[in-house]
């Protein structure tokens, strides 16, 4: 990483006064009489990008962080021209541009300041490597507050904090280190109650100061390439969270097994031990849908190989684990071994595919196999080639998924940890150095493993796995936090990296629970997984070297508890899988930091630990040892608790009880929430019935319940099955009318609907606008009625 220090000062310099304005259909584009050129692009009213080019030169227009398919479009695009500025109006947004220095300032309709420029775009000239340190200072707003910006170890609320992107292996990281493993160069601005976004899509690595620095100043700056970044205006954090996240896209359904609990270690091996770690969960009746091979399955870490001793036939294990109901994910590395003998290694060399040095040798850094040369995934050719390795892995031997890690790339025993940065790369057809193309280096090697196994797997859906990403990365895979540590203060890093990630668009994450590095005691485990549970994506991991970490390594008590969250994680697997269709239709992110779910309430802007599970599950970790009980902030709202139903009112600090075998969780009042039966796999029992847990409200909610074949493409043709509730309760009656959509015929016939506190006694029961018997429609007194799954509208009566 090269720090601005390290550069040679040439000073800053300044846009000056505008000589030109000409607009361009979506485009306007401002020159100043030194050079500078500012265009402004309107994507949507409430989305716009601003470029700078300095001496009148734009670099080539190419990202590889931006989606194919983002929604453009705008209703009104006005420019009028006054003395002082040039003045923007679009159906959302005022853009004033000062005709005398090229500063910008934006409001919206009725004039509220939205963002300001402080010293606005300067650049000083890289006198080291060329191009320029392009720069952007904005004043910070009254009470100010920042989120986003990827997997930053930090508070949730980054005020006062300076943070670097450049994807880096920082195994046993603490909070607040910097840089970590990716580089999501995207922010949340909230001040007034009205938020803001802004991606600075550059791949150098880039900084950002949330009025660290200067107490009323917001800037954030690259080592190179071009001051590009979009501008998304809200209000609601939700508008603008949705907009990042159509602009940089979102990943394709899961399979379903996907979003079970996963098991790794470094490493299971031989594949008798692979065997019996899966024979254990099944005997112990802990649900489990994968187990991981690190890298100890390989021939001397050489990767897309296999060492015969310790797996001898891997198809044969692999069907082994499958009829057990246990998938297979392997992992695959970029570096690949120098040996003149190995496939892959000789390939690579007849096709000029590895990475060379600035003078034309090839790089080289040592990994796990010893030293290695570096595939270049910025090279289409390179990737289509990579995407084939996997057949035989993926058609023949039938693996299910495969985690690429040390993809920053990391590299061992060089105090940079990675590689040169005069290390040359195709870009796309848009040759740079390292410098550029380190931070998207790994997410393009999992493009290509994406590519590889979305072709292998078909008519299966694919799963990957990512360490390093670069904004963008989430079309292609999950991700997880890399090394964390067995402490409590990283049960809370867990906690805020999800949070976060899910607000920069990435809501696919998850950590290593227990933590890799070190090892947990029971208690720390139990506590990990019940947060784990509620992330995305839910496995645990460790370094092996410090003891076994698996679901029984703490004594029966930590067992027990472990499997009751598990179970849990299974029942709530429709719940899960609609969150994840909502943040795939509409961008929502999966986990709500408490800002997000009401930003309208200051009480929500520093909290770090309570969140929403998709948009009706409130969870509130417990984050120190020894405790009975914690105290948490209840959102506005109504809310049930989810162990004793016990009602309250939200808005307020409350105090919770929750022994080791208890997580704070609490429904929204109103909520739908569907559950399948306990299954040790996803797919292992036919869905005899679909049950909807109704937690009573005065007033209105909406829930939705998103369903399919659970893998394959068949829901892309409309089989799917979407069912919509609308209830309301009123003094002494509830209404739930459902709306379908799709054509997937779910297995099961009947709903069976438990009412949370309901205030009345059912008197009489409505189907479809006829009264019916209460045998017909199974009522039983502990408040549970069994309907047909395709009523239109249910209406309970109260005596
Ligand atoms: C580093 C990864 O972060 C970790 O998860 C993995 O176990 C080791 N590499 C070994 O492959």
């Amino acid at each position: 990483m090269i720090t601005n220090t390290e550069i040679a000062h040439r000073g800053n310099q300044f846009p000056n006064q505008i000589v030109d304005f000409h607009r361009e259909n979506d485009r306007v584009y401002f020159t100043t009489q030194n050079g500078v050129i500012l265009e402004i692009t309107v994507l949507r009213d409430s989305a716009l990008r601003f470029r700078y080019a300095t001496e009148h030169v734009f670099e080539p227009d190419f990202s590889y962080a931006i989606a194919d398919d983002v929604s453009l479009g705008y209703n009104v695009l006005e420019v009028t021209e006054g003395p002082p500025e040039y003045v923007l109006t679009t159906a959302k947004l005022i853009v004033y541009v000062k005709k005398d220095n090229l500063k910008v300032e934006i409001t919206d309709l009725d004039g509220n300041m939205i963002s300001e420029e402080e010293n606005g775009f300067h650049w000083e000239e890289n006198f080291a490597y060329g191009g320029n340190v392009v720069k952007m200072s904005k004043v910070t707003q009254q009470a100010e507050s920042f989120y986003g910006m990827g997997d930053k170890a930090s508070h949730i609320n980054l005020k006062g904090k300076r943070v670097n992107n450049w994807v880096t292996d920082q195994y046993a990281y603490h909070k607040d280190q910097e840089p970590l493993y990716k580089s999501i160069p995207f922010y949340l601005g909230l001040h007034n109650d009205l938020a803001y976004g802004i991606f600075f899509d550059n791949s150098f690595s880039t900084y950002f100061d949330f009025a660290q620095e200067k107490r009323n100043v917001t800037s954030f700056w690259a080592d190179g390439g071009e001051m590009n970044y979009y501008f998304f205006y809200g209000p609601k954090m939700s508008q603008v969270v949705e907009a990042y996240t159509d602009l940089t896209g979102v990943p394709e359904l899961p399979p379903l097994w996907a979003l079970g609990f996963h098991q790794s270690k470094w490493s299971y091996y031989p594949e008798k031990q692979v065997m019996e770690i899966a024979k254990k969960f099944r005997d112990l009746k802990l649900p489990c849908d994968a187990i991981y091979l690190d890298i100890d399955y390989m021939e001397g870490f050489r990767c897309f190989t296999w060492n015969n001793r310790r797996f001898p036939n891997p198809k044969k294990m692999v069907e082994k684990l499958e009829a057990m109901g246990m998938k297979t994910v392997t992992m695959i590395d970029p570096g690949i071994k120098i040996d003149r003998d190995y496939w892959v290694y000789q390939q690579a060399m007849e096709n000029d595919f590895f990475c060379k040095r600035a003078d034309g040798p090839h790089f080289k850094g040592k990994v796990w196999p010893g030293e290695c040369k570096f595939p270049d995934f910025t090279n289409p050719e390179v990737r289509e080639w990579w995407a084939g390795l996997y057949k035989e892995m993926i058609a023949d031997i039938g693996v299910h998924g495969v985690w690429n890690d040390m993809n920053e790339p990391a590299i061992m025993d060089v105090p940079t940890k990675t590689a040169n940065l005069d290390m040359r790369h195709d870009y796309d057809g848009h040759p740079c150095s390292h410098r550029k193309a380190h931070n998207v280096y790994g997410m393009q090697m999992v493009r290509a493993t994406y590519d590889g196994l979305k072709k292998f797997s078909f008519p299966k859906r694919p799963f990957v796995l990512t360490r390093a990403a670069y904004a963008g990365t989430q079309r292609y895979c999950a991700t997880w936090t890399g090394d964390n540590v067995a402490t409590w203060e990283h049960l809370w890093i867990a906690n805020v990296q999800a949070q976060r990630m899910c607000m920069s668009g990435y809501s696919f994450i998850g950590t290593d629970i227990g933590g890799f590095a070190e090892q947990p005691n029971g208690e720390l485990f139990a506590r990990w997984v019940q947060l784990g549970i509620f992330h995305p994506f839910c496995r645990v991991h460790s370094s092996g070297d410090h003891g076994d970490q698996e679901p029984w390594s703490f004594g029966d008590e930590i067992t027990d508890i472990v499997r009751k969250y598990l179970e849990l994680r299974y029942e709530l697997l429709p719940y899960l899988y609609t969150m994840f269709y909502k943040y795939i239709q509409d961008g929502l992110p999966m986990l709500q930091s408490l800002v997000f779910y009401d930003q309208a309430d200051p009480q929500t802007h520093f909290r770090t630990d309570e969140f929403l599970f998709g948009e009706q599950i409130l969870i509130v970790p417990v984050q120190e040892s020894n405790v009975l009980g914690r105290r948490l902030y209840l959102p506005r709202g109504e809310w049930y608790n989810y162990w004793t139903d016990e009602f309250h009112h939200g808005g307020t600090e409350k105090y919770v009880e929750c022994p080791l075998d208890t997580i704070p969780m609490f429904i929204k009042a109103g909520s739908m929430i569907p559950k399948y039966p306990v299954q040790q796999y996803v797919g292992e029992k036919k869905l005899e019935e679909l049950r909807i847990d109704v937690y009573y409200v005065e007033g209105q909610e909406n829930s939705t319940v998103y369903e399919d074949q659970q893998d394959g493409y068949d829901y892309k043709k409309g089989r799917f099955s979407l069912r919509k509730f609308r209830l309301r309760g009123k003094d002494g009656e509830l209404i739930i009318q459902q709306f379908k959509d799709g054509s997937f015929m779910t297995p099961y016939e009947n709903i069976r609907m438990t009412f949370h506190g309901l205030p009345f006694k059912i008197g009489m029961i409505e189907l479809d606008n006829e009264k019916v018997n209460y045998n017909k429609v199974q009522y039983s007194d502990d408040n549970t009625i069994v309907v047909h799954k395709d009523f239109t509208e249910l209406h309970l009566v109260g005596i």
